[in-house]
């Protein structure tokens, strides 16, 4: 079953394609209106569930809007409402629902959900997040490197800041794209060390450098996130904040990376916490690249899905 669950399990050459294949279905919409239908209705007469336990903007509506594009229709469960969310089993939902829709996108707290969910699903799944991973993001962020600055092969990447669910997509990126990631931040809040083992496996740098100045020096792209994800306990707070100020990305620490580097957020951010506006909204930036590219990236990935 072709599931979409994390970069580092899908053949490279995919992955590929599926960049190249987002970039050609975006350039055929050319100038059209927002929202309106592609000429290829590839998804016609499919019907994709989109589960949410956790909050959305963007993966909620650009899955929404691509499938839509694609003459397809979506419906949206919310966690709460599920039974899924009142004891009913990952496993009976997973098969009770390919009875009924062609793919299933879910965004969950746990991996295990996802990972229960996918094996018992008899349609595709596709992971919209979970505490561990952000595939569907790091899609779009590639293809968005690609749009502004060419191969990203070969190029130097710093995360700075929490070495969470995003980061840890970014590393599996890493080793598929053969991009060099070096992480910055606190000893922890490191990555995901399968996600390091899963890049250095690929012949890629993935590194580790605590001075978030040497790390960004020369960077092609910097790359930070939320020092409070989703999953992360309030009572975290105070703590995690003392420990990821340093590595907050404001203009001084950008002006050590390359002169033409990119800036990425995958968003929602809090401005003055792990960015400041000067960034987010800096010549750098390409953060609302990265959002629209989601939609882009997301068709791709459900063609590639559903074999269309
Ligand atoms: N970047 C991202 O996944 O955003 P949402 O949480 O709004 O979907
Ligand atoms: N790391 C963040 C990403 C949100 C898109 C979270 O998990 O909340």
């Amino acid at each position: 079953m072709p599931h979409f669950l994390d970069i580092d399990q899908v053949d490279p050459s995919d992955l590929r394609a599926m960049i190249d294949n987002a970039r050609a279905m975006k350039a055929a919409r050319g100038t059209r209106p927002r929202g309106a239908s592609d000429d290829e209705q590839p998804l016609a007469g499919r019907m994709v569930a989109l589960i949410f336990e956790k909050p959305s903007t963007r993966t909620r509506v650009s899955f929404d809007m691509g499938v839509r594009q694609m003459g397809g229709q979506t419906m949206v469960l919310s966690g709460g409402e599920m039974q899924l969310g009142h004891g009913e089993s990952v496993a009976d939902t997973a098969r009770v629902l390919s009875r009924y829709v062609d793919l299933v996108m879910s965004r969950t707290f746990r991996e295990d959900t996802l990972q229960e969910l996918a094996a018992h699903a008899a349609v595709p799944v596709i992971n919209g997040l979970t505490d561990r991973s952000h595939p569907c993001q790091i899609m779009a962020d590639i293809l968005t490197y690609e749009e502004h600055r060419g191969p990203i092969a070969g190029r130097r990447v710093v995360w700075s800041g929490d070495g969470n669910n995003v980061c840890a997509s970014f590393l599996h990126a890493a080793g598929q794209f053969g991009f060099h990631l070096t992480f910055t931040g606190p000893a922890e809040l490191d990555p995901d060390p399968a996600a390091l083992a899963f890049a250095r496996s690929r012949g890629v740098e993935a590194r580790v450098e605590r001075d978030p100045a040497r790390a960004v020096e020369g960077a092609d792209l910097v790359v930070t996130d939320t020092w409070m994800s989703i999953h992360h306990p309030e009572h975290a707070r105070a703590r995690r904040h003392a420990l990821l100020q340093p590595y907050q990305v404001n203009a001084a620490l950008m002006a050590r990376a390359a002169p033409d580097a990119l800036f990425m957020h995958c968003l929602p951010a809090h401005r003055g916490e792990e960015a400041t506006s000067e960034v987010l909204d800096g010549p750098h930036s390409v953060i609302v690249d990265e959002a629209e590219n989601r939609l882009h990236a997301q068709k791709a990935i459900l063609r590639w899905c559903l074999g269309l």
